[in-house]
């Protein structure tokens, strides 16, 4: 098998045919959601709060991304791998955009790369495109602007709308193959995916996207705090994952493991 490309998101979206996308960061994660058929993984700068443990995405840097995307990229064979541009990495103008975006397919084989923010962005898109590069936006709640929007704040209600819906249409002519929209109110979201004809990825954007993202934790149910609305755990990983822990932890007190059957004569 090969690679999903950037052409089949683009008949799917003409079929109507919706998928799925997950962060994924390693090794064992990239491998399961691959085999289980998860057409897009994205490398995500979120890896700054489900791996790197910072309170948001804004410290995380390109040196902490690559080593986790090189893993990815090596563990799947058939998903397109998409590497966040960290925060700092590409805001001061369309060359440090592409020179960041060129270093990190180079260094991790990554088949595209996801940069976030409004209409102002896509001149860097324009840019990487040009270059030969696959470009992902992601507009509407942009997590590396977090401070500069005072919070976590759904996007695109009154008159902010008219602006979202023109930062999406400016992306797609700047040559972005797809184009995420978070914390979006579903009404806009609506209007967009029904404008553009590069697929809408949404992650509290409403049902009407032609597909969804999720930060695997969250999807997994690994995360111990409270999720954000528009999260659905759809397993508890945390849960497994402690009573294995605390059985381990139990049978070594008590001498249950190892046993004679672990032990080499
Ligand atoms: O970094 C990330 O996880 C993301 C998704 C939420 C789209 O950008
Ligand atoms: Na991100």
């Amino acid at each position: 098998g090969r690679r999903i490309t950037i052409r089949d998101l683009h008949r799917a979206k003409e079929r109507g045919e919706r998928w799925p996308m997950l962060t994924s960061y390693e090794m064992y994660t990239a491998q399961i959601f691959d085999e289980a058929g998860i057409p897009v993984l994205l490398v995500g700068d979120s890896a700054a709060n489900n791996v790197y443990a910072h309170p948001d995405t804004v410290p995380v840097t390109v040196d902490e991304m690559i080593p986790l995307a090189r893993a990815v990229v090596r563990s799947t064979s058939r998903a397109l791998v998409v590497c966040d541009l960290p925060f700092g990495s590409y805001q001061i103008n369309p060359e440090q955009a592409l020179a960041t975006s060129i270093r990190i397919v180079k260094e991790t084989g990554a088949q595209a790369v996801k940069l976030e923010g409004g209409q102002q962005a896509a001149e860097s898109v324009r840019r990487i495109v040009d270059a030969g590069i696959a470009v992902m936006a992601h507009a509407g709640f942009t997590p590396q602007s977090v401070n500069a929007l005072g919070g976590y704040r759904v996007q695109g209600r009154g008159e902010q709308a008219e602006d979202l819906i023109a930062a999406a249409e400016a992306f797609e002519r700047a040559g972005a193959f797809a184009l995420v929209l978070e914390m979006v109110t579903a009404e806009v979201a609506a209007e967009i995916t029904k404008r553009l004809s590069i697929p809408v990825i949404g992650i509290g954007a409403g049902p009407y996207c032609d597909a969804q993202v999720l930060v695997w934790q969250d999807m997994a149910g690994m995360n111990a705090g409270d999720a954000a609305r528009f999260v659905k755990a759809f397993g508890d990983l945390r849960a497994a994952l402690t009573s294995a822990t605390q059985d381990f932890a139990d049978d070594v007190i008590n001498g249950r493991f190892p046993t004679e059957e672990h032990a080499y004569h």
